[in-house]
């Protein structure tokens, strides 16, 4: 983290480019770490020049200064959905959920989309709403459907790891393909793929969609935070954001600690859930 004489240099207040830059110091030393740990004292987080700043750096200090988390992230309107019938769903949320978004991204060791999200918007899945690192690109294939010919598998400098099933052929893409096995309803476990990327040195794993993987890792208990960012519109209808196998009474709803911010026009909900 930085040390005593950075802290100094912005001392007393940071802004938000100085707020940014001693975060994503932070950061890089976390990731140095191999043990998951608590916030040190050193990385308390600094005073901000502004409420907007602060909200911010007490929402991602911790993300900063951990080494190993999964985070997912959603943006949905005031009805809860994602995206329209026909899968428009840029952009539902305001620009300061976008450099949002790009913070987690940037703090992310990886990012993993399924297949619906990779086929239906084409991302890119870069880091260019602010300056910092660009995660390790995965996207969950359990059929091998993802055509191979999206921005996400040609050549380039930020790789791309292909989960498939095992019957899937050897893809013609530029992207890393590897197998996992699919269970009885033909999916990952979640605890498969956090592990194959920890193999890989991949201890940060950003979960950025849509609804139906988001839905399947909290469900297997793969998520240690949700970040839900709800814009003021309503859609009323289409894809649907969270939804999870049905329960009979609300005692049986998940009812996590959280704590909520201003993020320009949105409010972002920093939902605490249980990994296992
Ligand atoms: N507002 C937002 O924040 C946001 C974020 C992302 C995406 N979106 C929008 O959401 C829509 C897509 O979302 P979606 O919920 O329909 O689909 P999705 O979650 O992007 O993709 C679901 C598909 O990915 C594969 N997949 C996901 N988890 C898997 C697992 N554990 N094991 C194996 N395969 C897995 C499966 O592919 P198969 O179907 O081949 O089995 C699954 O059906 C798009 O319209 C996109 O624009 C919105």
């Amino acid at each position: 983290m930085p040390d005593s004489s950075s802290s100094a240099r912005y001392s007393p207040a940071l802004d938000d480019e100085a707020a940014w830059e001693w975060l994503i110091a932070l950061s890089a030393t976390a990731r140095r770490m191999t043990e998951a740990s608590t916030l040190p004292p050193e990385a308390q987080t600094p005073q901000a020049a502004g409420p907007d700043v602060q909200q911010w750096l007490d929402c991602l200090t911790p993300l900063a200064a951990s080494p190993q988390w999964v985070v997912a992230q959603l943006g949905q309107s005031l009805d809860g959905r994602i995206a329209t019938e026909s899968g428009h769903s840029h952009y539902i949320n305001g620009p300061e959920s976008l450099v949002h978004l790009h913070r987690l991204r940037a703090l992310a060791d990886a990012v993993v989309v399924g297949a619906g999200t990779a086929a239906a918007d084409n991302p890119q899945l870069t880091v260019r709403h602010v300056d910092g690192p660009n995660p390790v690109r995965v996207v969950l294939d359990p059929r091998g459907r993802v055509p191979t010919t999206l921005a996400l598998f040609q050549p380039g400098d930020v790789a791309t790891l292909h989960i498939t099933g095992p019957q899937v052929a050897p893809l013609n893409s530029a992207a890393e393909q590897c197998c996992l096995p699919l269970n009885a309803h033909g999916q990952f476990q979640p605890h498969d793929v956090i592990a194959l990327l920890a193999e890989r040195g991949l201890h940060r794993v950003l979960v950025e969609g849509g609804g139906i993987t988001i839905s399947q890792f909290i469900e297997a208990q793969a998520v240690d935070r949700l970040h839900l960012l709800v814009a003021p519109l309503l859609i009323g209808s289409g894809r649907p954001g969270l939804v999870m196998t049905p329960i009979d009474t609300l005692e049986q709803a998940l009812r996590p600690t959280m704590r909520s911010f201003r993020c320009g026009a949105d409010t972002l909900f920093d939902v605490e859930l249980r990994r296992s």
